[in-house]
C-alpha cells in the first residue's frame, strides 16, 4: 500500500488580487441577461461571484467579457483559466462555474463543494492555490467554509496507483481558502475538521482502489488495525478459527472458498469522561473481492467488485476520524472481511448455514454473500449492546437499478431512515428511504431453514428490499437501525466530476460522521 497523499490547507485573508500563489480560484454564475458588456450574443451572460471583486477591479471590469469570449458559460463545474500577466499577483485565475445566481445570499454548500473540487483538480501541476469562492457572512458561514475546504481537499485526491512512471502533473499540494478573518476560531476549527475528514475519505478511496490481490482479508485487517492502533482505538480481530469457534457461520461460509481466510475486525472509540455515553454501532461490508462464488458473475465489469469492501473501508475510516475529532459518544465499528471465491471448498447453493444469532439460512445464490457476513456482524454488534446501529454495504445491484449511481438506498427503522436522509442531504451524499414490505419477507420463506438468503423462486423483484429484509432478521428487538446500500454511490466509474474522483468515492464516510455529530448534539 502506498502512503496516503497529504495536501496542506490553511486560511488567508489577504486581498485576493495581492496573493502570491500559483493560481487563484474565483466563481462565476450564469445569468439570463444582466445587460452587461460582452461579445454579441453573449452580452451579460456571466456574473462574477462575491469574493472576486478585487480581481475584477484589477482587470478593469473586463474579466466577464474575456471569460465569455473564452467560452465560459458559468455552468457548474466548468473551469476557465485566465493568464493574469501582471494584473494581479497570481499568474493564473481559474474561474469555476457555480450555475445560476442563487435566490438566497450564497450558493448551496454542495455547489461550493463541487466547484472547489473541480477547480483544484483542473489546477493539478500548480503547487499552491488560493480559493476565493463566495462565502456568506451569517450563521451559514461555517457550513459554506466546510464545503469549500472539503471540496478543495477532495479535488486534490489522486490514487497513487501502480504506474511505473509518475504522473507529470501532481495534485495541488498547498491550498489556502480565502475568508474574511483568517484568525477566526470557528473557521480554523473547520479547517482542522476538513483535514481529518478529507484524510479519511482519501484513505477509504485508496483502500477501495487498491488491487484486490493486494487487499485480501488478512491484508485488509492488517491495514485497518495498523491505522487504528496508531489512532489509539481499541482493536479486536477474530481470525478464521475464532470465527468458527464463535459461531459466525455466515462469515465462515463465505470465507471458506478463498485461500485467504476471513476476519472480523472490531474497532472501539471511547470518549473521555465517565458518561454514561450513548453507543453507536457501525457495521460495514468487507468483501475484498466478489466473484459471486459458485454462482459466478459474468466477466464484464467484474473488476469493479474490488470495491465490495467499500462499506468496511468507510466504517474503518469513520472510526479513524472519530478518534481524532473526539465526539462525546461511544462508537464501535464491526468489519466482517472475506473474499468470495469459487473453489473446491466454497460454500454452495443449497447449503444451510447457522448464523451468529442462531438463525438457520438456506443459501440459494452464493453471490448474495454480503448479507451472510453482515448478518453475523450485525448480530454481534447487538449482542455487545448499542443504542443505534448503522450498517452500510455494496449490497445489491438492485440499488443501482432503483436509485442510480449517486443516491444510496436506506432501509430500517423509520426514524433512522430519516436521520440518514437528512444527514446525507447535509453533507452532499444523498440517500433515499425504501420500505421493507411483508410480502418480500414471505417470499424468502425457506422449505428447510428459517429463511432463504434470497427470494425462494430467485425472483429479483424488490431486489434491494430483499437485502434489507434479510438483514432485519439479525437486528435485536428494539435496536434502532438503518441499512445503507451504497452499491452505486461508493464507486464512480465515469470521468472525474465535482468531488468524485474516478474509482472509490468515500461514500458514506461523511454521512456517518454527520450522524455521529447529530447524536452528540441531541
Ligand atoms: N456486491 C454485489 C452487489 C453490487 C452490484 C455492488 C453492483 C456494486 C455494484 C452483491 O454481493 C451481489 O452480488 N448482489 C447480487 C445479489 C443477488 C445474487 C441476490 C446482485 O445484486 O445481483
Ligand atoms: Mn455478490
Ligand atoms: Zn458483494
Amino acid at each position: 500500500m502506498t502512503a496516503p497523499q497529504t495536501t496542506a490547507l490553511s486560511l488567508v485573508d489577504t486581498d485576493p488580487a495581492e496573493l502570491t500563489t500559483d493560481a487563484i480560484v474565483i466563481g462565476v454564475h450564469s445569468v439570463a441577461d444582466n445587460g452587461g458588456d460582452g461579445p454579441p450574443g453573449l452580452a451579460g451572460t456571466l456574473l462574477l461571484a462575491s469574493g472576486a471583486e478585487s480581481i475584477a477591479a484589477a482587470f478593469d471590469g473586463k474579466l466577464t467579457e474575456t471569460l465569455a469570449r473564452l467560452g465560459a458559460s458559468g455552468s457548474p463545474g466548468e473551469v476557465t483559466k485566465v493568464a493574469t500577466l501582471g494584473t494581479v499577483a497570481a499568474p493564473v485565475v481559474a474561474v469555476v462555474g457555480l450555475g445560476p445566481e442563487p435566490t438566497g445570499a450564497a450558493p448551496a454548500p454542495e455547489t461550493l463543494r463541487r466547484a472547489a473540487a473541480a477547480a483544484i483538480r483542473a489546477l493539478a501541476g500548480n503547487g499552491s492555490v488560493a480559493v476565493a469562492l463566495p462565502l456568506p457572512d451569517d450563521e451559514d458561514a461555517p457550513a459554506a467554509l466546510r464545503a469549500v475546504a472539503e471540496g478543495s481537499l477532495l479535488g486534490a485526491y489522486r490514487f497513487k496507483g501502480y504506474k511505473t512512471k509518475p504522473a507529470v502533473r501532481q495534485p495541488v499540494g498547498d491550498i489556502a481558502v480565502h475568508v474574511p478573518d483568517a484568525a477566526d476560531k470557528t473557521a480554523l476549527d473547520e479547517v482542522n475538521r476538513a483535514l481529518v475528514v478529507a484524510g479519511v475519505v482519501g484513505l477509504t478511496r485508496d483502500w477501495v482502489n487498491t488491487a484486490p490481490n493486494d487487499l485480501r482479508p488478512p491484508d485488509f485487517a492488517d491495514a485497518v488495525t495498523a491505522a487504528a492502533g496508531a489512532a489509539g482505538l481499541e482493536i479486536e480481530v477474530l481470525d478464521e478459527e475464532q470465527l468458527r469457534d464463535g459461531g459466525y457461520g455466515g462469515i465462515v461460509a463465505v470465507g471458506q472458498g478463498s485461500s485467504a481466510p476471513p476476519r472480523l475486525v472490531k474497532l472501539t472509540y471511547k470518549p473521555a469522561g465517565t458518561g454514561p455515553h450513548k453507543r453507536v454501532a457501525l457495521v460495514g461490508k468487507g468483501i475484498t473481492f466478489d466473484t459471486g462464488g459458485v454462482s459466478i458473475k459474468p466477466a464484464l465489469g467484474m473488476w469493479e467488485m474490488k470495491s465490495d469492501m467499500a462499506g468496511a473501508a468507510a466504517v474503518a475510516a469513520t472510526l479513524l476520524a472519530v478518534a481524532q475529532l473526539k465526539p462525546d459518544v461511544e462508537v464501535t465499528g464491526y468489519l466482517p472481511m472475506a473474499e468470495n471465491m469459487p473453489s473446491a471448498s466454497a460454500y454452495r447453493p443449497g447449503d444451510v448455514v447457522t448464523m451468529f444469532n442462531g438463525k438457520k439460512v438456506e443459501v440459494l445464490n452464493t453471490d448474495a454473500e454480503g448479507r451472510m457476513i453482515l448478518g453475523d456482524a450485525i448480530a454481534r454488534a447487538c449482542a455487545d449492546g448499542c443504542d443505534y446501529l448503522f450498517e452500510t454495504s455494496t449490497l445489491t445491484g438492485g440499488q443501482v437499478i432503483a436509485l442510480g449511481k449517486r443516491i444510496a438506498g436506506v432501509m430500517g427503522s423509520a426514524e433512522m431512515c430519516e436521520r440518514v436522509r437528512d444527514a446525507g442531504d447535509a453533507v452532499g451524499e444523498p440517500a433515499w428511504p425504501m420500505p421493507l414490505p411483508d410480502d418480500v419477507r414471505t417470499g424468502m420463506d425457506s422449505d428447510v431453514a428459517d429463511i432463504s438468503q434470497v427470494n425462494a423462486g430467485m425472483d429479483r423483484a424488490g431486489h434491494m428490499l430483499q437485502g434489507g429484509v434479510f438483514l432485519r432478521e439479525f437486528v435485536a428487538e428494539g435496536v434502532p437501525w438503518a441499512h445503507i446500500d451504497i452499491a452505486g454511490p461508493s464507486y464512480h466509474s465515469g470521468e472525474p466530476t465535482g468531488h468524485w474522483a474516478k474509482g472509490g468515492t468515500g461514500v458514506p464516510v461523511r454521512t456517518l460522521l454527520e450522524l455521529v455529530d447529530r447524536i452528540v448534539a441531541e
